[in-house]
């Protein structure tokens, strides 16, 4: 099967292939999802083999308004709302308890909640309102790689297994949204994005924070969180502080294998980029280094002769908190000032 690229104004063959069971990539402001009729069981079940996706990794639905929700889950309808209100279309995903029945096992991984999001994208609302049904999309890509935030990304990892790609440019946020589980008290972030904790806690009052990295054994909360993600070929290490960026590069010199550089501006622009194999600027602030993130480590990808990636750090608070829960796990928490300690 070829995979079609569509412009936004070719909505109609997108919703025709989705009627039709087939799979379709569609944009939303954070990443690139894999759409599919959420209530068509075998086109959800063609998501986990297209992205080699663990079969007990739910699905998140996405919705083109609060009300498609309550068709298929149950309370706490006033919190829930509060923040449907206030923050959807948005960059987060809300865990409510399903109503029995009206939702697969293929899309819960069988568990008894699941996850609704209405993302904040034009052309995908646009298409969840002609198909007349949620759709399902986990991120578009191989299972363990970068999420996708350009049409490219997905056409990269999915070309011949999905029937059609939206491409509506790069992604506005650049990282998934927060995940928000609301059928515990306090509500706990599961995955944190660019709704921040204090965000949500300035409508529904007390929120926790639960997304520590998952021990052996442990049953993690969100499924999705024990596995390995994100992970380049070469040895991510974030240098924290950009000051210890030339110390970096220079412990770096030492190894005596080809590295790249992954940083903001204003670090690069102080640094001696010639000793680099290949070097990917972040921009010039928190937001747009979590826009080009995963740009800059799918970039590196390509190039095997790559050993190490020394990746610019971010305060981790706010927004800074999804860029350092992400980095850290392609990092696999590997950071300089603790090389250096050792
Ligand atoms: O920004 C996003 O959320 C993107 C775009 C496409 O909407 N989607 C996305 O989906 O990142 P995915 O499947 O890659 O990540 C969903 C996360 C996984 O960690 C999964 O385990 C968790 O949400 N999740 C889904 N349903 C859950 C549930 N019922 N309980 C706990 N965690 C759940
Ligand atoms: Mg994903």
């Amino acid at each position: 099967m070829e995979t079609k690229i569509l412009k936004p104004n070719q909505l109609d063959q997108a919703a025709q292939a989705l009627a039709q069971g087939q799979l379709v990539a569609f944009p939303t402001e954070t990443v690139y999802g894999l759409g599919a009729d959420a209530t068509n069981v075998a086109a959800c079940q063609k998501v986990y083999a297209a992205k080699g996706r663990p079969s007990d990794n739910p699905l998140i639905v996405h919705v083109s308004s609060p009300q498609m929700v309550w068709q298929y889950a149950q309370g706490p309808v006033a919190a829930a709302e509060q923040l449907m209100q206030k923050y959807w279309p948005g960059p987060l995903t809300i865990i409510l308890p399903v109503r029995p029945g009206c939702l697969s096992t293929t899309v819960t991984g069988g568990l008894k909640t699941a996850a609704f999001r209405m993302p904040d994208n034009a052309t995908t609302l646009a298409l969840i309102d002609c198909l007349q049904k949620p759709l399902v999309g986990p991120s578009a890509n191989t299972s363990g790689k970068p999420s996708p935030t350009m049409a490219l990304h997905v056409k990269h990892d999915l070309n011949g297994r999905i029937a059609a790609i939206i491409d509506d440019g790069p992604t506005k946020v650049g990282l998934e949204s927060t995940v928000l589980d609301l059928t515990v008290t306090p509500p706990t972030i599961l995955r944190p994005g660019a709704l921040t904790l204090q965000e949500l806690e300035k409508v529904i009052g007390t929120v926790q924070s639960d997304h520590h990295q998952v021990q052996a054994g442990e049953i993690p909360k969100a499924p999705g969180m024990k596995y390995k993600h994100y992970a380049p070929q070469a040895q991510v290490i974030i240098v924290d502080h950009p000051q210890d960026f030339p110390a970096a590069v220079k412990w770096v010199q030492q190894q005596e294998m080809p590295f790249a550089l992954l940083a903001e501006d204003e670090v690069l622009k102080v640094l001696d980029l010639t000793a680099a194999q290949a070097t990917f600027s972040l921009g010039d602030s928190l937001t747009s280094a979590s826009h080009l993130l995963f740009a800059g480590l799918r970039k590196f990808d390509l190039d095997p002769q790559i050993k190490y990636i020394l990746a610019q750090g971010e305060p981790d608070q706010g927004l800074g908190s999804a860029y350092m829960n992400r980095l850290n796990k392609s990092a696999g928490n590997q950071h300089f000032n603790h090389l250096e300690a050792n």
